[in-house]
C-alpha cells in the first residue's frame, strides 16, 4: 500500500492558464496568511493522464483545503480514480504536478496519507485484527489496533477471517486500513459503493468522526447523498476534466434556482452538468 504528496493553490473555479495560476496563488496565499485561515495541503497542476491514447486526465487542476472534505464526482470513466491514483503517488502522470503542503511530495509522504482503494484484495486466511496488524507494520508509527478496531467498528469480527466478513464490515476494515497510520490526508475511493442503507450510515459516521478530527479527505462517490452529507467542496469531472466546483450549497443554488423544491439537490446538478446519456 503506497501513498505520498504536497500542497497549495485554488478558489472556486480552476483556471489551467499557469500565469493565471501563479496570480491567483499569490493572492490566495496572501489572504490566507493575513486572515490565518487553512491553506492548501494538496494542489495539482495541469495533470495530463492518456492509457493507449484514451485520455483519462485532461489538463485537470485542483487544490484542497487542510482539514475539508473534499468531493471529486463524475460519472464512470470521468478519470476520478486516476486523478487521485497520481495524487496518491500510485500512478505517473505524463505531465503535470502534484504539490502536497506547498512542495514535491518527499519520502515522509507515504507515511503522513491514507489511502482507501477502489479495488482491493484482502488475504482470505487471515483475520481482521491480522489485516490491520500487517498493514500497521508498513509505517513507522501506527494508532493502537485496538483503537482502529473502535473507530471503524470492527471489535466484534476481529478474529473473523477476511472471506467470512460482510461488504459492510469489509468496507469498516478498507477504512480501518487507511486509518492505520493516523494519516493527515485520506483518500477514499467509493467507501460505500454497494453497501446497504444502515453499512453506508456506519462508513458516514466514521468519516464524520475522521472530519471531526480535523484530518482532510478526499472522496470519490457516485452517492449524491454521501457528498451532501459528508463534503465541504465538490468538483465534478467530466472526461478528464474538472467542470464545476463549489460548496454543494453553491452548486445546487447555481444550477437548480428555479425549479421545484423537491429537484434543488446534487443529483439535478449532477445531471445538468454531466447529461443523461449512459457511461461505460
Ligand atoms: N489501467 C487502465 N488501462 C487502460 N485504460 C484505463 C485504465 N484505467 C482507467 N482507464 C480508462 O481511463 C478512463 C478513466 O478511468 P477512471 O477509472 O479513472 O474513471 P473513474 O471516474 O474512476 O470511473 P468509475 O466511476 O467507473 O470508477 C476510462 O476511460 C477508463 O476506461
Ligand atoms: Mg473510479
Amino acid at each position: 500500500m503506497g501513498l505520498q504528496f504536497k500542497g497549495f493553490l485554488f478558489f472556486k473555479k480552476f483556471i489551467c492558464n499557469k500565469k493565471l495560476n501563479l496570480i491567483f496563488a499569490f493572492q490566495y496565499q496572501v489572504i490566507m496568511e493575513g486572515s490565518g485561515k487553512m491553506k492548501n495541503i494538496i494542489e495539482v497542476e495541469n495533470l495530463n493522464k492518456a492509457y493507449n491514447g484514451t485520455i483519462a486526465v485532461d489538463d485537470l487542476c485542483l487544490a484542497i483545503e487542510e482539514g475539508t472534505c473534499f468531493g471529486l464526482l463524475g460519472p464512470n470513466g470521468a478519470g476520478k480514480t486516476t486523478t487521485v491514483e497520481i495524487m496518491e503517488n500510485i500512478l505517473d502522470p505524463d505531465s503535470g504536478r502534484i504539490l502536497y503542503r506547498g512542495g514535491d511530495r518527499g519520502t515522509s509522504f507515504n507515511q503522513e496519507v491514507g489511502i482507501q482503494f477502489q479495488h482491493t484484495e484482502l488475504l482470505a486466511y487471515l483475520t481482521v485484527e491480522e489485516t490491520l496488524k500487517t498493514f500497521a507494520a508498513f509505517y513507522n508509527r501506527h494508532l493502537p489496533i485496538d483503537r482502529i478496531l473502535s473507530m471503524c467498528m470492527l471489535e466484534n469480527i476481529k478474529k473473523k477471517l477476511n472471506n467470512r466478513i460482510s461488504g459492510g464490515q469489509r468496507q469498516r476494515l478498507l477504512l480501518g486500513l487507511a486509518l492505520i497510520n493516523d494519516p493527515d490526508l485520506i483518500f477514499l475511493d467509493e467507501p460505500s459503493t454497494g453497501l446497504d442503507p444502515q453499512a453506508r450510515q456506519h462508513v458516514w459516521q466514521i468519516i464524520k468522526d475522521i472530519k471531526a478530527r480535523g484530518r482532510t479527505i478526499v472522496l470519490t462517490t457516485h452517492y449524491m447523498e454521501e457528498a451532501q452529507v459528508l463534503c465541504d467542496m465538490l468538483a465534478i469531472m467530466d472526461r478528464g476534466k474538472i467542470i464545476e466546483t463549489g460548496s454543494p450549497r453553491e452548486l445546487i443554488d447555481s444550477h437548480c434556482s428555479g425549479m421545484e423544491a423537491k429537484d434543488q439537490n446534487l443529483e439535478c446538478v449532477f445531471l445538468k452538468l454531466t447529461g443523461k446519456n449512459l457511461r461505460e
